[in-house]
This record gives C-alpha cells, structure tokens and sequence, in this order.
C-alpha cells in the first residue's frame, strides 16, 4: 500500500497567513498540519509515500518534510503544475502509483483517529474504493455522499447547491488502481477542476464497489480562520498534557494542561490550560487563557488574550482583552492609546497593527 498526499493547490481561504505559506503548513497547537497527516501514515507503517506540491510553496514544504526519515517513510516529491483538481493531481502522480493500492490523504484534512484500522480493513475487502463520511452543517462546501434505504452509497456529488443529504466526504480516500481508469473517463468540473468525486462516482456506475463508512473521530477541514480555531481548539483539547520545560517565576500561576516549551520564560503572568507556549517565547505580566497557541520566539507582555493562536516571532503588547483571533508570523499588535473591550482580528504574516 503506498499513501499519496496533496500538498499542491492554492490557500486562498486562509488569506493572508497562505500568501506566505503552503496552507498545509499552517500549524495547530505549534504543529503543521502536514505533521498529524504524516504521524497517521507512519502509525499505519505505510512506507511509499508520494507528496503532490506546487510549484510555489513546494520550497518550503520539502524543507519541513524532508526525505521522510522523520517518520520513517520514503517520500517522493511530484509536483504538479497547476491545482486542476484532486483527480488531475492523482493523474500527476501516475508512474509513482504505478498498478498499487493506494491511501489519498488531502493534506489539509485533521482527523481524530489515524488510518490504521482502515488501511487494514481495505486490504481485507473486494472493494475497490473506500470512502469516510462526516455529518457536516453546510455540505454544499464538500463533495457529498447520496445513500439508499439501507446505507448504500448510490451518488456522490461535489459541492451541490442542493446536497442530497448532510453526508460529507471526509479527505482520506482509499483506491484499488482502477481509479486511474475511472479518472481516465470523466472531464473537468464547472469549476474547471477534474474532481475526484466525479471518478468515484464513475467508479460506482461502472459497477465497482464502492464502501462508504462513517467516521467516528472528529474531522476537521482547516479551510478557514473559524473552522482554523476550532481545529486548534480541538487539538488542544486532545493532545496538551501539562509538561513544563521552560521557566516560570514565582509570581506566575500555571493551571490545568499546559505545555511549556523549552527555554520559553513566563514571569508574573497566569495561563490557564489547554495551552501551548512555544520554544524561547516569552509571556510577561499577562493572562494567557484556555485554547490559545503560542508560537516560538513570540512575545506577550501586559496583555489578556484567551483562544488565540499566534504563530512564531510575533509580539502582542499591552492589548486587554484578545479573543478569537489567529496572528501570523512576524506580526505585532500592540496598544496605541485606551481602547476598552475584545478585539477580534485575522492579520497576516508580517502585519503591524497599532490600536
Ligand atoms: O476536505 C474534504 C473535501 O476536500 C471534500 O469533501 C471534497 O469532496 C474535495 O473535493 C475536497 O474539497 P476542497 O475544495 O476542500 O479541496 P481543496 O481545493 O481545498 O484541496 C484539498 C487539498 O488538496 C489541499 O491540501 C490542496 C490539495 N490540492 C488541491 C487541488 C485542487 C492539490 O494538491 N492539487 C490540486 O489540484
């Protein structure tokens, strides 16, 4: 079984921090992304793994990622030209797939639970596609699954206006090599893309079996800044144990799960967990509240801010309160003259904002 992850395509939805990064490396509680992606395939010992990136961010990306020894895996990087859509990118990656089975993973899908006992359940079966569905509000973002009285799945659709039901398709798809076939027939969507949905669902009229399950694990599509929130939210919940490597004065109060980094240094301040302080930050004379994610190298000082994820070498100064908001890198906020009550901002890497 080899995986093909994608990494390619254009992150327009989480403008600005994606005008300078690969949205799959936009870190949730201080890891990207592509990190939980790759922690997946590793735990399900896969070991071939090509990466789909794009000519623009593929720099960066084979920086974090490397030759894959991180996770014990051989990546082969294949870049596709343009995102013309998920069935165009396994198309690219056709002489690496060569006649294997193979696992898809969207490289900006976060899942609960790994893919381990799926890969075993699919290599075990006839099926020649195994898909995971996820009760979502608003369908008609995804592609989406129609089912028959008894749970078959008989249609999928992609981003329909009209969705026949609320059964989204989750972003880890299962294929036998019949799909190169299936893609082989089908043309570009409205929105000008070969959709993997449409080859699935030629794969169905084609008579193939087609195994839909629901997934049991929260699924998070990190596509925006709320659903971003949330995604970090859910991680922290998740995974932040209290651990504590930095250094804390005495006149600052650690409570619950919280994570303090190595070489960060926290003084007269009081963080309340799940929280996250990154390497060599710094949190000064501030309350740091539940769900907020501190990058390395960044700076708090005289300020209130609870569920905020700041990535690394930003600085927040004297801003009372900051709810809800994610900062990029290299971004300062800082308090100009008094101002009461929570602000909310998105601000790219970069950004100064004075208030
Ligand atoms: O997240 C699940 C959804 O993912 C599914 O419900 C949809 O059926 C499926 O089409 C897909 O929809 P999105 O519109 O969210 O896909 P997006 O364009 O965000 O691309 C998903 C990932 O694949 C992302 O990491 C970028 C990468 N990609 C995308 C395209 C279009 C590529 O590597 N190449 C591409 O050509």
């Amino acid at each position: 079984m080899k995986a093909l992850v994608l990494s390619g395509g254009r992150g327009t939805r989480l403008r600005p921090l994606t005008h300078t990064m690969a949205k799959q490396l936009v870190p949730v509680a201080n890891q990207p992304i592509l990190g939980y992606v790759m922690d997946h395939l590793k735990e399900a010992a896969i070991k071939e793994t090509g990466v789909i990136v794009a000519p623009e961010t593929q720099e960066e990306v084979r920086e974090y990622l490397g030759d894959g020894s991180k996770w014990d895996l051989k990546i082969n990087y294949i870049v596709q030209d343009r995102p013309l859509g998920l069935a165009h990118a396994v198309k690219t990656a056709r002489s690496f797939l060569g006649d294997d089975k193979f696992v898809m993973y969207l490289g900006d899908n976060l899942l609960g639970k790994g893919i381990k006992d799926a890969i075993e359940k699919f290599s075990r079966s006839d099926s020649h596609c195994m898909i995971f569905l996820k009760k979502v509000q608003d369908p008609r973002a995804f592609g989406v699954a129609k089912l028959d009285e008894d749970g078959n799945i008989v249609g999928l659709v992609e981003k329909p206006k009209e969705p026949p039901s609320d059964l989204a398709l989750v972003g880890v798809y299962l294929f036998s090599p019949v799909i190169h076939e299936a893609i082989d027939s089908i043309k570009p969507s409205w929105r000008g893309e070969l959709e993997i949905t449409d080859a699935i669902q030629a794969l169905i009229q084609k008579g193939y079996k087609v195994q839909g399950e629901i997934l049991e694990s929260w699924w998070l599509d990190t596509g925006k800044k709320d659903d971003f929130l949330a995604a970090n939210t859910t991680v922290l919940d998740e995974y932040v144990r209290r651990s504590i490597e930095g250094e804390v004065d005495e006149e600052s109060n650690i409570e619950g799960r919280v994570r303090i980094e190595e070489d960060a240094i926290v003084q007269k301040s009081t963080i309340r967990g799940p929280v996250i302080i990154g390497k060599n930050a710094r949190v000064e004379n501030s309350f740091i509240g539940p769900y907020s994610s501190i990058g390395d190298e960044s700076v708090i000082k005289d300020s209130v801010i609870e569920h905020v994820v700041i990535l690394e070498r930003s600085k927040v100064f004297g801003v009372v309160r900051l709810e809800d908001s994610l900062i990029g890198r290299d971004a300062t906020v800082k308090k100009a003259n008094s101002l009461r009550g929570a602000l909310r901002l998105m601000i790219g890497d970069h950004s100064q904002v004075e208030i």
